[in-house]
């Protein structure tokens, strides 16, 4: 076997209409019903797999237990007659009415991660839907080895895949398909890349100069505000939460100009949270690395709908601090003042990013953008209230009831809440215009929307959504996600951006 490609180009993505000689696996999806299960698409590729070698294929797996139940695999040698394929593996797909778009992700998803190590993989999951089959495979097959020493010889459960064919029935079938699905899992992978990379590696400086980098070379126009700048423009939020780190905080702003309808992305950039002087529990800090993730998303985004050529103007704007406590940190008691003039007083210190996010989102709205989505991992209370896997959505309701909509569409779970009006009434301060927490733990996910919402202008379309469970996974890995960054929500942000560039 030859050196696998570098991770972060991902695997080679390709179409095919015939099986190469060296291939190493075939992956096939298998659905269950009560009749057993079967070998899936039907009929799309009747030279590859004909009629009699199905058959067989389908009694080898069944004489192992195969029983096509989502995400199931089996792996068996190749039937005599199916040339130059070494071994089979079939992905379960759960029931063959059920099977959607994101189905088919995760269970391409687990193949790729199985088969973690192989050179060449060919598949027929193209068959039922090339662009999810490619995003599963692209996205499973990640990995993140930057700070492994031994880079030469990686760890088989290490290695990507290196290549995988999608079988397609003719040389047109699915090519702007896989096409997208490419820059969408690449964009993913920057994502996760980003999140995954340490604090001590990622430092507000270093996020912004490597988002300057990559939006440059895609030709995008870019901002970035050094605390100098940040100083001179009046971003207390900012320069408050970023006061207790030796390394300043930036605010990037990053412009696509494609059109005339304008998305303002706002994303929350914590390149560390330790809570600062309300200092959090050491147990899990570590996972506080996580907290750059909306800023990850949609810096992502911004790159993405640039390569896509949608014909909407989107800006990102990401601020970018570390919270941590210093004798230059700011107290809890301490009064600022956000970019705009609101006051605010700064109770508890771990309540930081709506702080940044506050200077922020008045900084898009001087865009007047049609739409504003900010994206963070705001609160645990997120988690608490819809789990792991489930961002909250909030916001101006039609609005936010159309990105949770496109979310589940696209496979990233979103849920519409409410920010109901009694909540506001406790982010009162006595002394500012506004106290940056409430004095209770009721609803925490909600009244820091209501803060946030605050500095939203009348008349913007606006979607919050926390994603402070969903953009990082502590868990083992899952379908088309591994350990670490998750890349959510760069698929509903993509998705919500084409659905207003169609309008
Ligand atoms: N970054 C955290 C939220 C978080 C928690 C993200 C767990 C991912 C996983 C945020 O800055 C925070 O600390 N929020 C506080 C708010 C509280 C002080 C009102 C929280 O959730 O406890
Ligand atoms: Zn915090
Ligand atoms: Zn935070």
């Amino acid at each position: 076997m030859t050196a696998v490609a570098d991770r972060s180009l991902g695997p080679e993505l390709a179409r095919t209409q015939t099986i190469a000689a060296d291939t190493d696996v075939l992956v096939v999806g298998l659905t269950s019903s009560e009749n057993g299960p079967a070998i899936v698409p039907e009929d799309l590729f009747g030279d590859v797999l004909p009629a009699d070698l199905r058959a067989e294929l389908l009694d080898q797996l069944g004489a192992v237990g195969a029983k096509g139940k989502a995400e199931e695999l089996t792996r068996v040698p190749a039937p005599a007659g199916l040339d130059g394929v070494t071994s089979v593996l079939a992905v379960g797909l759960g029931a063959a009415d059920k099977i959607d778009a994101e189905q088919i992700r995760r269970s391409a998803g687990v193949a790729a991660r199985t088969l973690s190590g192989t050179e060449l993989v060919a598949t027929t999951l193209s068959g039922l839907d090339i662009g999810a089959a490619a995003e599963g495979f692209y996205l499973g097959a990640y990995t993140f080895t930057p700070f492994k020493s031994d880079k030469s010889a990686p760890k088989p459960d290490e290695r990507p895949v290196a290549r995988v064919e999608f079988l397609v029935p003719e040389a047109e079938f699915g090519e702007e398909e896989l096409f997208r699905a490419e820059l969408i899992a690449e964009a993913i992978a920057t994502a996760r890349d980003f999140v995954n990379t340490p604090p001590s590696h990622l430092y507000p400086a270093e996020f912004a100069a490597r988002a300057q980098e990559l939006a440059e070379a895609a030709g995008l126009e870019v901002e970035v505000l050094d605390e100098t700048a940040l100083d001179a423009g009046g971003y207390g939020g900012v320069l408050g939460v970023g006061k207790g780190s030796s390394r300043p905080p930036r605010l990037v702003r990053i412009t696509y100009a494609g059109g005339p309808k304008k998305v303002a992305l706002v994303g929350k950039g914590i390149t560390f949270d330790t809570g600062g002087i309300s200092i959090k529990p050491a147990q899990n800090m570590e996972n506080m690395t996580s907290d750059m993730a909306g800023a990850a998303a949609v810096v992502a985004t911004a790159l993405l709908a640039a390569r896509l050529s949608l014909p909407v103007t989107v800006t990102a704007t990401v601020p970018m601090a570390e919270n941590m406590p210093s004798s230059t940190a700011q107290r809890p008691g301490d009064v600022l003042t956000q970019y705009g003039g609101t006051t605010v007083e700064v109770i508890n210190t771990d309540a930081e990013g709506r702080l940044i996010l506050a200077d922020a989102i008045v900084r898009a709205s001087e865009d007047e953008p049609d739409y504003l989505i900010d994206v963070a991992t705001l609160t645990g209370a997120q988690m608490v209230a819809l789990g792991t896997r489930t961002p909250g959505i909030m916001g101006t309701e039609e609005f936010r009831d159309r990105v949770a909509e496109i979310s589940r569409a696209n496979g990233e779970n979103g849920w519409a809440m409410p920010l109901p009006a009694e909540l506001r009434a406790d982010l009162n301060s006595k002394i500012a215009d506004l106290a940056n927490v409430a004095p209770h733990r009721w609803g925490g996910m909600l009244s820091a929307g209501l803060f946030l919402k605050e500095f939203v202008p009348e008349g913007v379309q606006w979607a919050h959504l926390d994603v402070a469970g969903p953009a990082y996974n502590t868990g083992g890995p899952f379908g088309y996600i591994g350990k670490g960054g998750t890349g959510v929500p760069v698929r509903t942000l993509i998705a919500v951006i084409e659905d207003i560039a169609g309008e």
